[in-house]
Protein backbone atom coordinates (compact mmCIF):
# COMPACT_ATOMS: atom_id res chain seq x y z
CA UNK A 1 0.00 0.00 0.00
CA UNK A 2 1.17 3.59 -0.53
CA UNK A 3 0.84 6.72 -2.75
CA UNK A 4 0.21 4.90 -5.89
CA UNK A 5 -2.98 2.98 -4.63
CA UNK A 6 -5.33 2.57 -1.67
CA UNK A 7 -8.09 1.06 -3.27
CA UNK A 8 -7.70 -2.35 -5.57
CA UNK A 9 -11.21 -3.40 -7.10
CA UNK A 10 -10.52 -7.33 -8.63
CA UNK A 11 -12.88 -8.47 -11.08
CA UNK A 12 -13.65 -11.98 -11.04
CA UNK A 13 -13.08 -13.44 -7.66
CA UNK A 14 -12.59 -17.32 -8.79
CA UNK A 15 -9.21 -19.17 -7.58
CA UNK A 16 -6.85 -16.38 -8.85
CA UNK A 17 -9.09 -13.39 -7.82
CA UNK A 18 -10.04 -14.98 -4.26
CA UNK A 19 -6.54 -15.46 -3.93
CA UNK A 20 -5.26 -11.80 -4.67
CA UNK A 21 -7.78 -10.15 -2.74
CA UNK A 22 -6.62 -11.87 0.61
CA UNK A 23 -2.92 -11.07 -0.28
CA UNK A 24 -3.97 -7.18 -1.33
CA UNK A 25 -6.05 -6.96 2.14
CA UNK A 26 -3.59 -8.55 4.27
CA UNK A 27 -0.90 -5.60 3.11
CA UNK A 28 -3.73 -3.21 4.37
CA UNK A 29 -5.14 -2.22 0.94
CA UNK A 30 -9.27 -1.55 0.70
CA UNK A 31 -10.65 -4.35 -1.74
CA UNK A 32 -14.11 -3.73 -3.83
CA UNK A 33 -14.27 -7.55 -5.10
CA UNK A 34 -16.84 -8.05 -8.09
CA UNK A 35 -18.09 -11.24 -9.97
CA UNK A 36 -20.55 -11.80 -12.64
CA UNK A 37 -22.05 -14.27 -10.39
CA UNK A 38 -21.98 -12.42 -6.61
CA UNK A 39 -22.63 -15.95 -5.20
CA UNK A 40 -19.40 -16.51 -6.17
CA UNK A 41 -17.96 -13.52 -4.37
CA UNK A 42 -19.45 -15.20 -1.02
CA UNK A 43 -17.61 -18.00 -1.59
CA UNK A 44 -14.61 -16.42 -1.83
CA UNK A 45 -15.07 -14.77 1.21
CA UNK A 46 -15.64 -17.69 3.22
CA UNK A 47 -12.56 -19.44 1.68
CA UNK A 48 -10.43 -16.12 2.55
CA UNK A 49 -11.78 -16.27 6.21
CA UNK A 50 -11.17 -20.14 6.33
CA UNK A 51 -7.66 -19.78 4.91
CA UNK A 52 -6.59 -16.43 7.07
CA UNK A 53 -8.02 -18.08 10.53
CA UNK A 54 -6.03 -21.58 9.39
CA UNK A 55 -2.52 -19.85 9.03
CA UNK A 56 -0.07 -19.82 11.61
CA UNK A 57 -0.06 -17.14 14.36
CA UNK A 58 -3.21 -15.76 12.79
CA UNK A 59 -6.01 -15.17 15.22
CA UNK A 60 -9.60 -13.92 15.01
CA UNK A 61 -9.10 -10.38 15.31
CA UNK A 62 -6.41 -9.93 12.81
CA UNK A 63 -8.92 -12.42 10.33
CA UNK A 64 -11.91 -9.75 10.96
CA UNK A 65 -9.61 -7.33 10.37
CA UNK A 66 -8.06 -8.29 7.23
CA UNK A 67 -11.66 -9.82 6.26
CA UNK A 68 -13.54 -6.24 6.92
CA UNK A 69 -11.37 -4.63 4.31
CA UNK A 70 -13.21 -6.71 1.36
CA UNK A 71 -16.12 -5.38 0.11
CA UNK A 72 -18.24 -7.18 -2.06
CA UNK A 73 -19.48 -5.20 -5.09
CA UNK A 74 -22.48 -5.50 -7.28
CA UNK A 75 -21.67 -3.29 -10.56
CA UNK A 76 -18.56 -2.96 -12.54
CA UNK A 77 -19.68 1.11 -11.49
CA UNK A 78 -18.10 0.57 -8.44
CA UNK A 79 -14.86 0.85 -10.25
CA UNK A 80 -15.44 4.46 -9.71
CA UNK A 81 -13.77 4.33 -6.25
CA UNK A 82 -10.73 2.53 -7.37
CA UNK A 83 -7.14 3.58 -7.56
CA UNK A 84 -6.27 0.19 -8.88
CA UNK A 85 -8.28 -2.44 -10.94
CA UNK A 86 -6.65 -6.14 -11.72
CA UNK A 87 -9.19 -8.76 -13.89
CA UNK A 88 -9.22 -11.68 -12.87
CA UNK A 89 -12.31 -12.81 -14.87
CA UNK A 90 -12.10 -15.99 -17.34
CA UNK A 91 -9.94 -16.48 -19.51
CA UNK A 92 -11.88 -15.31 -22.49
CA UNK A 93 -10.53 -12.51 -25.17
CA UNK A 94 -14.41 -11.43 -25.43
CA UNK A 95 -15.50 -11.49 -21.83
CA UNK A 96 -12.14 -9.76 -20.87
CA UNK A 97 -12.90 -6.83 -23.83
CA UNK A 98 -16.30 -6.67 -22.14
CA UNK A 99 -14.63 -6.02 -18.47
CA UNK A 100 -12.39 -3.28 -20.17
CA UNK A 101 -15.15 -1.59 -22.53
CA UNK A 102 -17.35 -1.12 -19.34
CA UNK A 103 -14.82 -0.29 -17.10
CA UNK A 104 -13.32 2.56 -19.13
CA UNK A 105 -16.69 4.01 -18.91
CA UNK A 106 -16.95 4.41 -14.81
CA UNK A 107 -13.22 4.82 -13.54
CA UNK A 108 -11.51 7.91 -12.62
CA UNK A 109 -8.54 9.28 -15.23
CA UNK A 110 -6.00 8.13 -12.80
CA UNK A 111 -7.39 4.73 -12.36
CA UNK A 112 -4.94 2.03 -13.84
CA UNK A 113 -6.43 -0.93 -15.37
CA UNK A 114 -4.22 -4.52 -14.84
CA UNK A 115 -5.24 -7.52 -16.57
CA UNK A 116 -3.79 -11.02 -15.18
CA UNK A 117 -4.58 -12.95 -18.20
CA UNK A 118 -2.25 -16.17 -18.71
CA UNK A 119 -1.46 -15.33 -22.72
CA UNK A 120 -4.00 -13.02 -24.32
CA UNK A 121 -2.88 -10.12 -26.10
CA UNK A 122 -2.92 -6.97 -23.76
CA UNK A 123 -2.88 -4.29 -26.82
CA UNK A 124 -5.86 -5.93 -27.71
CA UNK A 125 -7.60 -5.92 -24.04
CA UNK A 126 -6.51 -2.49 -23.94
CA UNK A 127 -7.97 -1.73 -27.25
CA UNK A 128 -11.05 -2.36 -25.37
CA UNK A 129 -10.70 0.53 -23.45
CA UNK A 130 -10.63 4.19 -24.01
CA UNK A 131 -7.63 4.09 -21.69
CA UNK A 132 -4.76 2.03 -23.14
CA UNK A 133 -2.21 3.97 -22.36
CA UNK A 134 -3.26 3.02 -18.54
CA UNK A 135 -3.57 -0.93 -19.32
CA UNK A 136 -1.15 -2.61 -18.36
CA UNK A 137 -0.55 -7.16 -17.93
CA UNK A 138 0.07 -8.76 -14.42
CA UNK A 139 0.20 -12.30 -14.26
CA UNK A 140 0.59 -13.48 -11.35
CA UNK A 141 1.43 -17.30 -11.29
CA UNK A 142 -0.57 -19.65 -9.79
CA UNK A 143 -1.31 -20.42 -6.99
CA UNK A 144 -1.19 -16.59 -6.28
CA UNK A 145 -1.06 -16.86 -2.92
CA UNK A 146 2.62 -18.55 -3.08
CA UNK A 147 3.84 -18.17 -6.04
CA UNK A 148 6.99 -14.62 -6.24
CA UNK A 149 6.80 -14.03 -9.66
CA UNK A 150 4.40 -11.76 -11.85
CA UNK A 151 5.02 -10.92 -15.08
CA UNK A 152 4.74 -7.53 -16.17
CA UNK A 153 3.47 -7.06 -19.73
CA UNK A 154 3.62 -3.45 -21.54
CA UNK A 155 0.64 -3.56 -24.08
CA UNK A 156 1.32 -1.06 -27.51
CA UNK A 157 0.49 2.22 -25.85
CA UNK A 158 1.16 1.24 -21.81
CA UNK A 159 3.04 4.32 -20.28
CA UNK A 160 6.00 3.66 -18.41
CA UNK A 161 4.17 5.38 -15.37
CA UNK A 162 1.42 2.86 -15.85
CA UNK A 163 4.22 -0.01 -15.77
CA UNK A 164 5.84 1.39 -12.91
CA UNK A 165 2.66 1.64 -10.58
CA UNK A 166 2.05 -1.96 -11.38
CA UNK A 167 5.49 -2.85 -10.60
CA UNK A 168 5.27 -1.18 -7.50
CA UNK A 169 2.40 -2.87 -6.75
CA UNK A 170 3.30 -6.33 -7.33
CA UNK A 171 5.98 -5.76 -4.93
CA UNK A 172 3.84 -4.05 -2.11
CA UNK A 173 2.34 -8.12 -2.12
CA UNK A 174 5.28 -9.50 -1.67
CA UNK A 175 6.02 -10.28 -5.40
CA UNK A 176 9.05 -10.64 -7.42
CA UNK A 177 8.24 -8.20 -11.27
CA UNK A 178 9.78 -9.53 -14.16
CA UNK A 179 8.91 -7.74 -17.12
CA UNK A 180 8.37 -9.83 -21.00
CA UNK A 181 7.23 -8.66 -24.36
CA UNK A 182 3.42 -8.59 -25.44
CA UNK A 183 3.48 -11.95 -27.31
CA UNK A 184 1.30 -14.94 -27.07
CA UNK A 185 1.39 -16.75 -23.66
CA UNK A 186 4.55 -14.25 -22.62
CA UNK A 187 7.15 -16.69 -20.87
CA UNK A 188 5.66 -18.40 -18.02
CA UNK A 189 2.32 -19.88 -20.16
CA UNK A 190 4.01 -20.66 -23.59
CA UNK A 191 6.80 -23.29 -21.36
CA UNK A 192 4.85 -24.85 -19.26
CA UNK A 193 1.19 -25.33 -20.96
CA UNK A 194 2.97 -27.11 -23.86
CA UNK A 195 4.39 -29.70 -21.37
CA UNK A 196 1.22 -29.85 -19.61
CA UNK A 197 -0.58 -30.40 -23.02
CA UNK A 198 1.73 -32.91 -23.82
CA UNK A 199 1.76 -34.68 -20.41
CA UNK A 200 -1.97 -35.10 -21.32
CA UNK A 201 -1.36 -36.84 -24.65
CA UNK A 202 1.08 -39.21 -22.83
CA UNK A 203 -1.58 -40.54 -21.35
CA UNK A 204 -4.44 -40.15 -23.72
CA UNK A 205 -2.08 -42.30 -25.92
CA UNK A 206 -1.41 -44.59 -23.04
CA UNK A 207 2.02 -44.50 -22.73
CA UNK A 208 1.73 -44.08 -18.87
CA UNK A 209 -1.06 -43.90 -16.13
CA UNK A 210 -1.72 -40.29 -14.35
CA UNK A 211 0.10 -40.84 -11.23
CA UNK A 212 3.03 -42.58 -13.34
CA UNK A 213 3.44 -39.51 -15.45
CA UNK A 214 3.81 -37.19 -12.44
CA UNK A 215 5.71 -39.19 -10.56
CA UNK A 216 8.08 -38.92 -13.05
CA UNK A 217 8.25 -35.43 -13.62
CA UNK A 218 8.43 -35.03 -9.70
CA UNK A 219 10.90 -37.50 -9.36
CA UNK A 220 12.80 -37.54 -12.33
CA UNK A 221 12.89 -33.54 -13.07
CA UNK A 222 12.29 -31.84 -9.50
CA UNK A 223 8.86 -30.71 -10.44
CA UNK A 224 7.55 -30.24 -7.16
CA UNK A 225 4.08 -31.00 -8.60
CA UNK A 226 3.65 -33.66 -11.42
CA UNK A 227 2.27 -31.68 -14.97
CA UNK A 228 -1.39 -33.03 -14.82
CA UNK A 229 -1.84 -32.22 -10.81
CA UNK A 230 -0.50 -28.73 -11.61
CA UNK A 231 -3.51 -28.60 -14.85
CA UNK A 232 -5.99 -29.45 -12.02
CA UNK A 233 -4.01 -26.51 -9.99
CA UNK A 234 -4.39 -24.15 -13.08
CA UNK A 235 -7.84 -25.31 -14.36
CA UNK A 236 -8.28 -27.57 -17.44
CA UNK A 237 -10.39 -24.83 -19.00
CA UNK A 238 -7.35 -22.24 -18.62
CA UNK A 239 -4.84 -24.71 -20.02
CA UNK A 240 -7.51 -25.20 -23.02
CA UNK A 241 -7.85 -21.21 -23.46
CA UNK A 242 -4.03 -21.26 -23.45
CA UNK A 243 -3.40 -23.88 -25.67
CA UNK A 244 -5.68 -22.22 -28.22
CA UNK A 245 -4.03 -18.88 -28.06
CA UNK A 246 -1.00 -19.97 -28.52
CA UNK A 247 -1.72 -23.04 -31.44
CA UNK A 248 -4.02 -19.81 -33.09
CA UNK A 249 -1.43 -16.95 -32.97
CA UNK A 250 1.57 -18.77 -33.22
CA UNK A 251 0.70 -21.12 -36.20
CA UNK A 252 2.36 -23.70 -35.17
CA UNK A 253 0.77 -27.52 -35.03
CA UNK A 254 2.83 -28.00 -32.04
CA UNK A 255 0.50 -26.47 -29.88
CA UNK A 256 -2.55 -27.95 -30.66
CA UNK A 257 -4.55 -28.80 -27.62
CA UNK A 258 -4.71 -32.54 -26.71
CA UNK A 259 -7.99 -34.45 -27.28
CA UNK A 260 -8.44 -35.21 -24.04
CA UNK A 261 -7.72 -32.06 -22.72
CA UNK A 262 -10.67 -30.69 -24.92
CA UNK A 263 -12.87 -33.85 -24.12
CA UNK A 264 -12.36 -32.98 -20.24
CA UNK A 265 -13.55 -29.47 -20.53
CA UNK A 266 -16.27 -30.31 -22.40
CA UNK A 267 -17.81 -32.85 -19.96
CA UNK A 268 -16.49 -30.14 -17.13
CA UNK A 269 -14.02 -31.94 -15.84
CA UNK A 270 -11.92 -28.60 -15.17
CA UNK A 271 -9.24 -30.00 -12.20
CA UNK A 272 -9.59 -28.34 -8.45
CA UNK A 273 -12.15 -25.79 -8.72
CA UNK A 274 -15.07 -28.51 -10.36
CA UNK A 275 -13.59 -31.09 -8.11
CA UNK A 276 -12.82 -33.40 -10.73
CA UNK A 277 -10.04 -33.44 -13.51
CA UNK A 278 -7.47 -35.62 -13.71
CA UNK A 279 -8.24 -35.99 -9.27
CA UNK A 280 -10.92 -35.79 -7.81
CA UNK A 281 -11.31 -33.07 -4.98
CA UNK A 282 -13.53 -33.65 -2.43
CA UNK A 283 -13.08 -30.31 -0.97
N1 LIG B 1 -5.61 -20.53 -12.51
C1 LIG B 1 -4.36 -20.19 -12.72
O1 LIG B 1 -3.45 -20.99 -12.51
C2 LIG B 1 -4.01 -18.82 -13.23
C3 LIG B 1 -2.71 -18.35 -13.10
C4 LIG B 1 -2.40 -17.09 -13.58
C5 LIG B 1 -3.36 -16.35 -14.22
N2 LIG B 1 -4.63 -16.85 -14.35
C6 LIG B 1 -5.61 -16.05 -15.06
O2 LIG B 1 -6.51 -15.49 -14.13
C7 LIG B 1 -7.79 -15.37 -14.75
C8 LIG B 1 -8.81 -16.10 -13.89
O3 LIG B 1 -8.41 -17.45 -13.75
P1 LIG B 1 -8.99 -18.34 -12.56
O4 LIG B 1 -8.20 -19.57 -12.53
O5 LIG B 1 -9.13 -17.53 -11.34
O6 LIG B 1 -10.44 -18.67 -13.16
P2 LIG B 1 -11.78 -19.11 -12.42
O7 LIG B 1 -12.56 -19.89 -13.40
O8 LIG B 1 -11.46 -19.74 -11.11
O9 LIG B 1 -12.51 -17.72 -12.10
C9 LIG B 1 -12.95 -16.85 -13.09
C10 LIG B 1 -14.07 -16.02 -12.48
O10 LIG B 1 -14.41 -14.99 -13.42
C11 LIG B 1 -15.80 -14.78 -13.29
N3 LIG B 1 -16.29 -14.06 -14.46
C12 LIG B 1 -16.53 -14.52 -15.70
N4 LIG B 1 -17.00 -13.53 -16.48
C13 LIG B 1 -17.03 -12.41 -15.73
C14 LIG B 1 -17.43 -11.06 -15.96
N5 LIG B 1 -17.88 -10.67 -17.15
N6 LIG B 1 -17.35 -10.17 -14.95
C15 LIG B 1 -16.90 -10.55 -13.73
N7 LIG B 1 -16.50 -11.82 -13.44
C16 LIG B 1 -16.57 -12.73 -14.43
C17 LIG B 1 -16.37 -16.17 -13.13
O11 LIG B 1 -17.68 -16.15 -12.59
C18 LIG B 1 -15.35 -16.80 -12.19
O12 LIG B 1 -15.71 -16.68 -10.84
C19 LIG B 1 -7.65 -15.93 -16.16
O13 LIG B 1 -7.36 -14.89 -17.05
C20 LIG B 1 -6.45 -16.85 -16.03
O14 LIG B 1 -5.78 -17.07 -17.23
C21 LIG B 1 -4.98 -18.05 -13.85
Amino acid sequence: MGEWANTIMIVGSGQTGTALARIAASKGYSILLHDLHPEQVDKSLAKIETSLLAEENSDTHLAQKILARITKVGSLKESVQSDFVIETATENLTIKKQIFTTLSNYITQDTILATNTSSLSITEIASASDCPDRVVGMHFMSPADTMQLVEIVRGAKTTDATRNIAEKIARSFGKEPVEVKDYPGFICSRLLIPMINEAITCVFDDIADIETVDKIMQLGASHPVGPLRLADIIGLDTCLTVMETLHRNLENRKYRPSALLRNMVKAGKLGRKSGEGFYIYND
